[in-house]
């Protein structure tokens, strides 16, 4: 079983970003912390990460696990989710557990943020909780994965 997390666009930049929005942590103590939450929850899979700039990098990553048959994904496309039906459609695409991530409550902030493009195209999605919406989303792909076997 394998898991990618793909972040988008600023993602990457974390670290200098609005900490009480987003967190206090860089993109690679996300990362950090991501993978020590599924060693202590005994999560076996192999987690893989992608963080872009580029919507178009993006798609071909999902193109990627499409065509290797990736068992999930955790994608948190950050400003793209507001308007990139590439990035939804691509998504449709992956017949695997798909999970919508946001760090900041996306539903109570500036008004264009409640344009969520990308977001119908997953299984779920989970945004407010910082580092724990990640968390919540290995939660989720563990339990939806125990059910279709
Ligand atoms: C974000 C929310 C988006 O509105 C914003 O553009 C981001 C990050 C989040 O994780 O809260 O860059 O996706």
């Amino acid at each position: 079983m394998n898991i990618l997390i793909i972040n988008g666009v600023n993602l990457n930049m974390l670290a200098y970003r609005e900490a009480g929005i987003y967190g206090d942590f860089s993109y690679e103590e996300l990362t950090q912390m991501i993978r020590i939450y599924a060693e202590k929850k005994g999560i076996l899979a192999k987690l893989d990460f992608f963080v872009s700039n580029y919507e178009g990098e993006i798609v071909e990553c999902i193109h990627k696990a499409i065509i290797e048959q990736t068992t999930a994904i955790i994608i948190n496309p950050a400003a793209f989710s507001h308007y990139s039906y590439a990035i939804h459609d691509a998504l449709l695409m992956f017949k695997g557990i798909k999970v919508e991530v946001h760090l900041s409550d996306v539903h109570n902030r500036d008004v264009f943020r409640k344009n969520l493009v990308t977001a119908n195209a997953s299984d779920h999605m989970i945004s407010g909780l910082q580092e724990k919406s990640y968390f919540e989303a290995l939660d989720y792909i563990m339990t939806k994965q125990a059910t279709v076997k």
